[in-house]
């Protein structure tokens, strides 16, 4: 296992190269200028890009090189973004702060922010299809049977059976006292958990992995999925706003069940350290450094401050 510094150089290393991909892309797409500046102005304000990480890592476990996988990784980081500017906005959670910055509608206007959004996810699309064709995705591509099984696992989990479902179900038990363990739980594995699974089973597809590595890697990403949110919930309450560059106490105020509301942050981070544990156990089968990185970044999510 790494150290945690090591964990986190690392993750800064990988980050690195998703950065330098993000900071041009959306560069000569004939993007009229204001609806670029605001997709630009929030896929480039940092964050962890921790889900495009996890889908260029498990390519490489199976021997994909990233600079194939980066275009399909970087989209998946577009989906996110979008994610975040739309759960920003006053009809949603009302937050000003993302990333250490205005919010998108605040920093440009709602209908900007929403437009940007909806650029950001459509748009990944094409990135997503475009390594099959080998679009800046170095030579010969990726077969593009492999591209169409990952990108149909990325849509299935970004859409309403995943991530915009779980979203409905947050806005639905928003304000509502009687939400249970059980209900919060599969509103997390939608809204959170499905689209980090996605990133790590779309790295292995677009490598060609058999269904045994399938089911291996997309339990891992389930569960590292529900231990991220777990986590992101617990730093609502506990959380440093200038380390995570977002309000804190927002979820109390707008009346959102969550773990640490429902258990207290104690037992809240012990049921994540057990989902990152039951993560790093589906890795059993494989070593080498990339194997090592997945299995640190279990903890990592369980031990972050940001
Ligand atoms: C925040 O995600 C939203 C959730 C799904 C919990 P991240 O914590 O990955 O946010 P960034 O990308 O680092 O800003
Ligand atoms: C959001 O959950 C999950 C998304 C799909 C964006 P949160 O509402 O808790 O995320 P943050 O805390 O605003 O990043
Ligand atoms: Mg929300
Ligand atoms: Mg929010
Ligand atoms: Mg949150």
């Amino acid at each position: 296992m790494l150290t945690p510094s090591e964990i986190k150089a690392r993750l800064r290393d990988a980050a690195a190269g998703v950065e330098g991909y993000l900071a041009a892309c959306l560069a000569d797409r004939g993007i009229p200028a204001r609806l670029r500046a605001a997709m630009e102005y929030s896929l480039n304000a940092g964050g962890k890009r921790v889900r495009p990480v996890l889908c260029l890592t498990t390519a490489a476990l199976f021997g994909l090189p990233a600079q194939k996988v980066m275009p399909f990784a970087a989209a998946i980081e577009m989906i996110h973004t979008y994610s975040l500017i739309h759960d920003d906005l006053p009809a949603m959670d009302d937050d000003d702060l993302r990333r250490g910055k205005p919010s998108n509608h605040k920093m440009f206007d709602e209908a900007t922010a929403i437009l940007a959004g909806d650029g950001l996810l459509t748009d990944a699309f094409d990135f997503m299809a475009g390594v099959g064709a080998g679009v800046g995705a170095g030579d010969g591509g990726i077969p593009p049977a492999n591209v169409l099984v990952a990108l149909r696992v990325v849509a299935r989990a970004a859409g309403a059976p995943g991530m915009v479902g779980g979203q409905a179900l947050d806005m639905e038990y928003t304000g509502r006292a009687d939400v249970t363990l059980e209900e919060m739980a599969a509103m997390h594995a939608m809204k959170t958990g499905a689209l980090l699974r996605a990133s790590c089973l779309s790295g292995a597809l677009l490598a060609g992995v058999d269904t045994d590595a399938q089911a291996r890697i997309g339990d891992y990403g389930a569960h590292i999925g529900a231990a991220f949110q777990i986590v992101d919930d617990i730093l609502d309450e506990v959380g440093d706003e200038a380390e995570i560059g977002k309000p804190v106490g927002s979820d109390a105020e707008q009346g959102k069940t969550t773990y640490p509301s429902l258990l207290g942050v104690e037992r809240s981070r012990a049921l994540a350290r057990e989902r990152a544990d039951a993560a790093i156990e589906r890795l059993s089968p494989y070593s080498g450094p990339d194997a090592d990185f997945l299995r640190s970044l279990a903890s990592y999510i369980v031990d972050r401050a940001s």
